[in-house]
């Protein structure tokens, strides 16, 4: 039985002491939850985050790391640094880095071996544009993106993997895929997931749909059978949106 996993990725937002409070809020406020909890701060408050919501039911997760361990990679940040801070998850292939930042596959398989490599568990987000969905092309570009993310991954390091399913046109957008929708491309993954790995590693392996997730929609989308966990963004900036999404019934 697959537990739900309920992040925030709070983005580019935030100075340490908004942060703090934030992180504050969510511990007291999340104590009771019966779901698997994390938080994404942007690198400069990690560590401040990371004391608050340590001995918590809430992980420590960063947005983005580099590919390489270390060396003359300006404005990168290391997995070896991140560890130092206490991150345990780290979320890789968001789709602002694939589109904004121009990250490809090959690039972001890198990382996700190298974070797997020095322990760190992954959240590996794939997800179609607009125009991919209206040419039908929805499922191929999240297979793809699936199956080179993971390019060289064990059955045994898949286990501390989390794939996220983010339609980009529905990021910001207000515009949410509707459950069926996302539950389909979420069955479609977990597919993926069981030719490559087999069909238990499939069962085990969560699969969250980040998108315009808010309090009023949370329950319909968890409430499906492949739809496993959230990866909210703005909603996940205050804690009056976040909780009730994470404790959503
Ligand atoms: P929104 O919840 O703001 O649509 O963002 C989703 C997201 O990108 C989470 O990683």
């Amino acid at each position: 039985m697959r537990n739900y996993y309920i992040a925030g990725n709070w983005k580019m937002h935030k100075t340490r002491a908004e942060a703090a409070a934030l992180a504050q809020d969510l511990t007291a406020q999340l104590k009771d939850g019966k779901h698997q909890y994390l938080v994404a701060p942007t690198f400069t408050a990690l560590e401040t985050v990371g004391a608050i919501i340590k001995g918590s039911n809430i992980l420590l997760g960063a947005q983005n790391m580099a590919s390489e361990e270390q060396g003359a990679h300006t404005g990168e940040v290391s997995v070896l640094q991140l560890k130092d801070l206490g991150v345990q998850v780290v979320i890789l292939g968001h789709s602002e880095r694939r589109h904004t930042y121009k990250e490809d596959d090959v690039l972001i398989n890198k990382k996700v071996r190298l974070a797997l490599k020095h322990g760190l568990e992954v959240i590996l987000c794939v997800g179609e544009l607009l125009a991919e969905r209206e040419a039908g092309k929805a499922e191929n570009i999240c297979e793809t993106q699936t199956i080179q993310g993971l390019q060289g991954v064990t059955a045994e390091d898949v286990a501390r993997v989390t794939i996220a399913y983010e339609p980009v046109w529905a990021i910001g957008t207000g515009k949410t895929a509707t459950p069926e929708d996302a539950d389909a491309i979420h069955a479609y993954i977990r597919g993926v997931i069981a030719r490559r790995y087999g069909v238990e590693a499939a069962q085990k392996i969560r699969i969250q749909y980040g998108g315009s997730v808010k309090p009023e929609n949370a329950a319909q989308l968890m409430a499906k059978e492949n739809i496993d966990g959230a990866l909210v963004g703005g909603a996940a900036l205050k804690a009056d949106t976040f909780v009730p999404i994470a404790k959503f019934q």
